[in-house]
C-alpha cells in the first residue's frame, strides 16, 4: 500500500523539503517572544538531550558522527545527526536556545530551569525494568523525580510556590515514552519476562496505568499544558526490519499491531485526564505518532536503511565512521532514530497539534 506513495527523490523531495523550510523559515525566523515561556521534556531516546552522556551505559551517543549537522557540529548526546524532535519543537515555538539536559556536569542553573529542562533518557520506558539490561538509564518515575527538584528550585528562585505554580501553569510539557517498553523490554524475550506473564491488551494496560500515575503527578506539579506522544511505528525502523525481517511488507507489521492497545488506550487516558481536572485549567493532548511517522516517512526516497553504519549489535552508529552524504534522503539516521530531516516533519506534526492547547 505505502510503495505506491514512494517519492523518487529528483521529483517530489527537494520541492516538498523547499516548501517546509519556507514554513520553518517564516517560524524560526521571527523576533516575537516564544509562545510559551517554558518547556519541559521528558522521553526516550528520540527527546534526549545528552541526559546518558554521564550515565554507566554503552547506550550513550556522545561521539561522531552523531551531531554531524548540529549547529556546533559536535555531538551531545542527541541521537540524531542534528537536532531532535523536541528540539525542533521548541525552534518551532520561538526558543532561542536549546532546552538543557538535567544530567550533566553542569547542570541548568536558576535562570536557566525557569525556562526549561530536558529529562529525557535513552533506553528508558515507562517501567523501572524497562532497558536495564543494558545498563543505567532515568526511568519515566525518576524524571518526573528529578522534574520534582526543578520545581523547588522554582519556588525557592520565585519566592513561593504559589509564583511557581503560576508560572509553571503557562509552561508545555511533552512527553515521549512507551517505545523501549516494547523495543527493549516486551520483546527482549531474552532479558524481561513480560511477555510471558502479560499478553499484549494486558501489557498495554498496565503500561498505560502506569503512565497514568507519572502523568497525574506532573499535574499535581504544576503541569497545564501537556502534550504527550504515542509509540511510533516500531516495525518501521532499519533495525527491526534487519531483525524480524518484513515478509515483504514495507514494515515489520507484527510490530506496528503489538503497539495499538497502547496508542488506543494511552488516547482514551488523555480524554480522562482532560475530564478529570477540567476545573484545574490543564489541557492534555495526545500526540499520533504513528501517523506523523507515516506521513513524515512519505518524504524520504530512502525508508529504511540508515544513513550511518549502525553497529549490529546495538543499532547505533559505530564510532568515527564516515556517515552518507544525503542524508535529507533518509528517514532514519541510525537504525532506530529519525535524522533531522525526518524529526522536522515529525515536529510540525506535533506543533499543528499542540496548537490547540498552547
Ligand atoms: C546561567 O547560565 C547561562 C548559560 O550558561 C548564562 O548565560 C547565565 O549567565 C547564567 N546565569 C546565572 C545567574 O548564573
Ligand atoms: C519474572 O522475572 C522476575 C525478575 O526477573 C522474577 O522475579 C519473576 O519471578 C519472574 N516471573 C515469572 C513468572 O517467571
Ligand atoms: C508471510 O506472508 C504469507 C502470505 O501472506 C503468510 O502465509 C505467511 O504466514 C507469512 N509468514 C510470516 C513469517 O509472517
Amino acid at each position: 500500500m505505502g510503495s505506491r506513495l514512494n517519492l523518487h527523490p529528483s521529483c517530489c523531495l527537494s520541492s516538498f523539503l523547499s516548501i517546509i523550510s519556507t514554513l520553518l523559515a517564516g517560524a524560526a525566523g521571527s523576533s516575537r517572544p516564544p509562545k510559551v515561556p517554558c518547556y519541559f521534556i521528558f522521553g526516550d531516546s528520540l527527546f534526549d538531550g545528552g541526559n546518558n552522556n554521564h550515565l554507566n551505559t554503552p547506550m550513550k551517543v556522545d561521539y561522531s558522527p552523531y551531531g554531524v549537522d548540529f549547529p556546533s557540529g559536535v555531538a551531545t548526546g542527541r541521537y540524531s545527526n542534528g537536532r531532535n524532535t523536541a528540539d525542533i519543537v521548541g525552534e518551532l515555538l520561538g526558543f532561542k536556545s536549546f532546552i538543557p539536559p538535567f544530567a550533566t556536569s553542569t547542570p541548568p542553573n536558576d535562570s536557566e530551569i525557569l525556562v526549561g529542562v530536558n529529562y529525557a533518557s535513552g533506553t528508558a520506558g515507562i517501567l523501572v525494568e524497562t532497558g536495564k539490561y543494558m545498563g543505567e538509564n532515568i526511568d519515566m518515575s525518576q524524571q518526573v523525580k528529578n522534574h520534582e527538584e526543578t520545581v523547588s528550585r522554582i519556588a525557592q528562585k520565585l519566592g513561593s510556590k504559589k509564583a511557581a505554580d503560576d508560572h509553571l501553569g503557562q509552561c508545555l510539557y511533552l512527553s515521549n515514552m512507551g517505545n523501549n517498553d516494547y523495543i527493549a523490554n516486551y520483546l527482549e524475550t531474552q532479558f524481561s519476562n513480560f511477555s510471558k506473564r502479560y499478553n499484549p491488551d494486558q501489557f498495554a494496560a498496565l503500561l498505560v496505568e502506569q503512565y497514568s500515575h507519572q502523568l497525574v503527578r506532573m499535574h499535581e506539579l504544576g503541569a497545564r499544558k501537556v502534550g504527550v506522544a504515542g509509540v511510533n511505528r516500531i516495525g518501521c525502523t532499519p533495525g527491526a526490519i534487519t531483525t524480524y525481517g518484513t515478509n515483504g511488507s514495507l514494515c515489520v507489521e507484527s510490530m506496528n499491531k503489538l503497539v495499538v492497545p497502547f496508542n488506543n488506550r494511552l488516547e482514551s487516558l488523555i480524554d480522562n485526564l482532560n475530564a478529570r481536572f477540567s476545573d484545574s485549567d490543564a489541557k492534555f493532548i495526545y500526540l499520533d505518532s504513528t501517523l506523523a511517522g507515516a506521513i513524515a516517512g512519505l518524504a524520504f526516497p530512502i525508508k529504511s536503511s540508515p544513513c550511518c553504519k549502525a553497529s549490529p549489535a546495538t543499532g547505533i552508529c559505530i564510532p568515527n565512521t564516515d556517515p552518507c552524504k544525503l542524508r535529507r534522503a533518509h528517514a532514519y539516521w541510525d537504525a532506530f532514530h529519525p535524522t533531522e530531516a525526518a524529526s522536522r516533519l515529525i515536529a510540525l506534526f506535533y506543533r499543528w497539534a499542540l496548537v490547540r492547547i498552547l
